[in-house]
């Protein structure tokens, strides 16, 4: 069920508005751009940023401006002055509640690379992977899936910021990186278009966006935060940070994933994704640790506290969207904002393919 090259590479339509603000946003995303109201946002005090509709929704509308845009949306809003005010307004809070979360530990002796080990062996993450290898049914899954497609589907992408903010051996190094994520330049072993087999086979949309109106505040400040990082130059440590705490924690659960579609019956075609991240970000693991974050800190080792805030964050943050899916399945609810996202209708040649999946809503 491959889409049309619009729908697949997006830009993606404007979400519905959860709330004043991002409605104000995206009504005026649809007109050329102007200046807009004066002190709009100017009150904004979120009592939980990182659960907030409202202000995660109007800040994934203001980032994406800078990576694909939006369907209809006229591009010169992407330096529109008022509007990057307005996104400064909310971005406050936000930082300011991942810096409270994420609060890195003092850099240890061993360094930079001892400090994200220290970080990661402490997470206590609640056991999404391993829920997702032994006991989530189908739709439990799918769910999963459609929360992760909304940065599978530009996977990479905003960690790439960096490449022109970098130089020497943190540069070759994410370089490396990157290249493995971007499929080595052949378009069918990009990482995004082995996700889009997986949506594919699991009878989900594939197109770019596609569930950005079914997912919560939190999954869309999973993504928000490597926007953030990636898209101001003073982040750069964090940004790293965040990366590499990506690939110290991809691995395993990554396996796990694989292991959870296959004994849900799922092929080789809807594992791929996860199966290639099992090796690769054991690799990339190291190369993240020692060459992009210790390269960076040699020669900058007054950001070693922002690499490790990054990854502090990063950690904290993906904790929140565990807790978010485990707590929804535990009390028997869809952990998405609409159930109904998820019914799609299968072409029979894809229905016939996807064998288990047929007639799965
Ligand atoms: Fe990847
Ligand atoms: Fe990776």
């Amino acid at each position: 069920m491959l889409e049309p090259a619009d729908r697949r590479y997006g830009p993606a339509p404007l979400p519905q508005p959860r709330g004043p603000l991002s409605a104000a946003v995206a009504g005026a995303l649809r007109r050329p751009p102007h200046d807009l109201p004066a002190g709009l946002g100017a009150d904004l005090d979120p009592a939980d940023p990182l659960a907030d509709e409202d202000l995660q929704l109007t800040l994934f509308l203001c980032y994406e401006l800078h990576y694909r845009g939006w369907r209809g949306v006229d591009e010169g809003w992407e330096w529109q002055p008022t509007l990057l005010a307005l996104r400064a307004r909310a971005e406050r809070p936000f930082e300011a509640a991942l810096r409270r979360l994420g609060a890195p530990p003092p850099l240890p002796p061993g360094g930079v690379a001892s400090g994200l080990a220290e970080l990661v062996a402490a997470d206590d993450g609640p056991p999404l992977a391993a829920t997702l290898q032994r006991r989530a049914d189908l739709a439990q899954f799918r769910e999963f899936v459609a929360h992760r497609s909304v940065y599978h589907l530009r996977e990479a992408d905003p960690h790439s910021w960096a490449l022109p903010r970098l130089g020497g051996p943190a540069k070759a190094a994410l370089v490396e990186i990157q290249t493995d994520e971007y499929g080595n330049g052949r378009l069918d072993r990009m990482h995004a278009e082995l996700f889009r087999r997986t949506l594919d086979r699991l009878g989900l949309d594939t197109g770019y966006g596609a569930y950005l109106d079914a997912v919560p505040a939190v999954t869309l400040a999973t993504n928000n935060v490597m926007s953030l990082f990636g898209l101001h130059r003073r982040l750069r440590g964090a940004l790293l940070g965040h990366l590499a705490a990506f690939e110290m924690t991809s691995s395993v659960p990554n396996r796990r994933y694989g292991n959870g579609l296959r004994r849900l019956g799922l092929d080789e075609v809807a594992t791929r994704f996860y199966d290639e991240h099992v090796e690769a970000d054991a690799v990339h693991e190291q190369i993240a640790v020692h060459d992009l974050c210790g390269g960076l800190v040699r020669v900058e080792p007054a950001l070693a506290g922002d690499v490790l805030f990054g990854a502090a964050a990063a950690l904290a943050v993906d904790r929140l969207f565990a807790v978010h899916l485990l707590g929804s399945w535990a009390a028997g609810r869809s952990s998405l904002r609409a159930r109904t996202a998820l019914t799609v209708s299968l072409p029979a040649t894809v229905s016939a393919a996807a064998g288990p999946l047929a007639g799965v809503a």
